[in-house]
């Protein structure tokens, strides 16, 4: 049987106490409504259907859309009003409608599809999928009669003393017949909150004999819905956890996980350690026996294996080939590539710099714009001057070239295989394969200069120095 899958994602989130919607808040640095898709996209449904209200044009740019059908629901006039204004969306649709809240960032697909099948098991016309809550709060009340047959679903506000103390929930997660969506046009308006709940479609299933059932295969964890900023936190926190824990189990080695960020979509190979406060973002990939020490931000970037990223580096948009070690307090910006066994030291900033295998640039260097080749040795303190003021230009640094300490090289200039620059030099010219360049002034000294100054300064000598 066929599937679509409508998320709603319309509701104001007035208690989120904020002037962004609430399914675009970040859990684990990706909006809510973004997770939400990933699970959907990967239930592999016919269509997915976004509905979203007043902040329609906000969302869409900020999520992947592509495959997406974005429905508009003008006033947030409740759950159950939401799924109605994705009707005209999913019209021709037969098969089962998959319903998730836009504000559960945490579902997990395969639970779902779990969920799925025993809805079509059971030949269903509606289900939800529900879980006991340690505090129910703010959730709906699964409410059954004594044979355990599901009756309806009561919200906190609307429930009795005694359907307040129930703890099994709904998650918002729903299966519902194609055939059985008409009975949304059925849903009465709720007098407390001016809504249409799209909950009472249990009731009115159940009322009018169509097999409903309510299935409790969650837990509070996976289908916490996020409705103020302390859940928001909390969610945050449960999907961190998760994530480490997944690396933990493919055989990554945390010395301190609680102070480490690792982003949802970023891989790390097995045998790698990660030290503690580190940020590891995007999607970034991290081979196999790496070490990143303590307070690195990698971002988008490719760690290849057996690679050492020593303390508080920042890595963006880069490329660090197997064996190389870069840092302490390196900055890699975006557009480099560091070859294998290459070594870049502390206080060294690239910038769309390729560096070869084995080249070497240890200390205090600003390599921009620049491709160096391999085994080459970049003494302290060179710089590339890679900007006239209007634009950029290439510096181009052959193999095996030794650039002496406190060099500046003004771009374009290219240095031949094998050449030597001789410290303290401004290169502004070429350089051929296998020449030394020197361009600083030849050094003078001035004997006995110290004491005749000394004699000048006591008033005894004639001579001025
Ligand atoms: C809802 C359920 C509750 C369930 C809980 C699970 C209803 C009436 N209640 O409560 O039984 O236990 O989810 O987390 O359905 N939305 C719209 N348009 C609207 C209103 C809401 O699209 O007019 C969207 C929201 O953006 C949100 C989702 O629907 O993503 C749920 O709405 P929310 O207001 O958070 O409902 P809850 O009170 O959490
Ligand atoms: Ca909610």
């Amino acid at each position: 049987m066929k599937t679509v899958c409508v998320i709603l994602a319309a509701g104001l989130g007035k208690r989120m106490n904020s002037t962004v919607p609430k399914v675009l808040h970040r859990v684990a640095d990706i909006p809510m409504i973004q997770s939400v898709l990933n699970t959907a996209n990967r239930l592999k449904p016919d269509r997915v259907v976004v509905v979203a209200g007043k902040h329609i044009d906000l969302i869409k740019k900020s999520v992947e859309t592509e495959g997406v059908v974005f429905a508009l629901q003008k006033d947030a006039k409740g759950t159950g009003h939401a799924l109605l204004c994705a009707r005209p969306s999913i019209r021709d649709f037969k098969g089962i409608v998959v319903v998730l809240n836009g504000d559960a960032p945490l579902l997990d697909p395969d639970k779902i599809k779990r969920f799925i099948n025993l809805h079509k098991k059971n030949k269903n016309y509606v289900s939800v999928l529900s879980f006991m809550a340690k505090k129910p709060g703010s959730y709906g009340r699964v409410v059954r009669d004594k044979s355990g047959k599901v009756l309806s679903i009561i919200e906190d506000k609307d429930a009795g003393q005694a359907q307040k103390k129930i703890h099994e929930v709904n998650s918002g997660v729903y299966a519902i017949n194609s055939n059985a969506m008409s009975l949304l046009n059925e849903i009465k308006e709720n007098r407390l909150k001016g809504e249409y709940y799209l909950t009472d479609i249990v009731a009115l299933a159940s009322r009018k004999g169509l097999k409903t059932s309510a299935f409790c295969i969650g837990t509070e964890e996976e289908f916490m819905g996020v409705n103020t900023k302390e859940e928001l936190y909390t969610a945050s926190n449960l999907m961190k956890k998760n994530i480490i824990n997944k690396w933990i189990e493919k055989g990554v080695n945390f010395l301190d996980a609680d102070s480490v960020f690792i982003h949802p979509d970023v891989a790390i190979g097995r045998d790698t350690t990660i030290y503690p406060n580190v940020y590891i973002e995007g999607h970034t990939k991290i081979g196999k026996g790496s070490k990143i020490y303590p307070n690195v931000r990698i971002l988008n970037s490719r760690i290849g294996n057996k690679v050492i990223i020593k303390d508080s580096t920042v890595i963006e948009d880069s490329d660090i080939k197997d064996m190389a070690s870069v840092g302490p307090f390196a900055h890699i910006r975006p557009g480099s590539e560091i070859g294998s066994e290459a070594r870049i030291g502390n206080f060294v900033e690239l910038k769309k710099a390729i560096v070869g295998s084995g080249t070497k640039a240890s200390h205090l260097s600003y390599l921009g714009d620049t491709r160096i080749g391999k085994g080459a040795n970049i003494g302290a303190g060179t710089i590339t001057c890679n900007y006239d003021g209007e634009k950029k230009h290439m510096t181009i640094i052959e193999d095996g070239v030794f650039v002496g300490s406190d060099s500046q090289l003004v771009a374009p200039v290219r240095v031949g295989k094998g050449a030597y620059i001789g410290a303290g030099s401004t290169v502004t010219k070429d350089i051929p394969p296998g020449a030394l360049a020197l361009s600083r002034v030849e050094q003078r000294n001035i004997l006995n200069w110290a004491r005749k100054k000394s004699e000048v300064r006591k008033g005894k000598g004639k001579n001025k120095v």
